[in-house]
């Protein structure tokens, strides 16, 4: 069976894929911890589209768990068509201050599972000649961020890794997009403990965000920043001073 596998599609971004490419009557893995938002969602997406939704409650960011999850999928025979690296947190506090291990869990979870995802999907796609792969990062990929400086770090990361994967793969009829939104509103700043900062009261609506991020898919486009106002802002950082866009990003936070 071909699918959609989307990761973090418990909350937030992630339910917004899920429907909206349930609408195009793609089959879905769902992939998340909480077994019972995924099955919620589940359900409610079969009995509405008439199409098969696969739930796989996992921790992404625990060692081995993206080769426990292509195992699986392997077993049930499942090619995943369209990957949408979705799942991610951020943590709000001087880098010295936080936790290690949750941050190491977060470099984990954003950076090393989107790659060995990546790497997992691949294989099948370029024997087939054809793919999609949505990478989600954020417009923290455009500058440092002091107070979520590990976050913004990931995120530079993402918009990197996929670019240059985006060149690589392009040969074999694979698409890859980065999709870097600005602040959304779902549940990720009440997650972080950050719902009032004035990143967080900026926030626009997911369903935007999504359909920015499939269109670029759809078109190939390496990255896209989601609204003008946040396309404008990352391009700004091509131009100010990097003090000046560490400065603009902390008084946000
Ligand atoms: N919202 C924004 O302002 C914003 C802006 C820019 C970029 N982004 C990016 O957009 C993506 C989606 O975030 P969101 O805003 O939709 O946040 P969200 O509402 O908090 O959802 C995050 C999703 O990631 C999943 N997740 C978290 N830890 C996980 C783990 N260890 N293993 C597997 N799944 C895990 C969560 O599910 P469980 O808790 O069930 O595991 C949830 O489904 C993230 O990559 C985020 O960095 C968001």
């Amino acid at each position: 069976m071909d699918a959609a596998l989307i990761t973090g599609a418990s909350a937030g971004l992630g339910v917004v894929f899920a429907k909206r490419l349930a609408e195009q009557k793609q089959n879905l893995v769902l992939v998340a911890r909480r077994k019972d938002k995924l099955e919620e969602l589940a359900a409610e997406l079969r009995k509405a589209h008439a199409i098969t939704v696969v739930v796989a409650a996992a921790d992404l960011s625990a060692p081995g768990a993206v080769a426990i999850l292509m195992k699986k999928l392997a077993a049930h025979k499942i090619s995943v068509t369209t990957l949408i690296n979705n799942a991610g947190f951020t943590l709000h506090g001087l880098f010295a201050d936080l936790d290690m291990a949750r941050q190491q869990e977060m470099i984990d979870l954003n950076c090393a599972a989107l790659v060995q995802l990546c790497h997992a999907v691949l294989p099948e796609m370029k024997t087939r000649g054809s793919g999609g792969i949505l990478n989600v990062a954020s417009t923290a990929a455009f500058q440092a961020g002091p107070r979520m400086a590990v976050y913004y770090a990931t995120k530079a990361f993402i918009l990197s890794f996929s670019e240059a994967l985006h060149d690589e793969v392009k040969p074999w009829g694979i698409r890859v997009s980065c999709l870097c939104p600005g602040p959304t509103q779902t549940d990720i700043f009440t997650a972080a403990k950050i719902s009032t900062i004035r990143l967080a009261k900026m926030a626009g609506k997911p369903e935007k965000v999504v359909a920015d991020g499939l269109a670029a898919l759809q078109r190939n486009q390496a990255f896209v920043v989601s609204g003008l106002h946040n396309k404008l802002l990352a391009q700004s950082t091509r131009f100010a001073p990097r003090a000046m866009t560490r400065w603009i990003a902390k008084s946000l936070q």
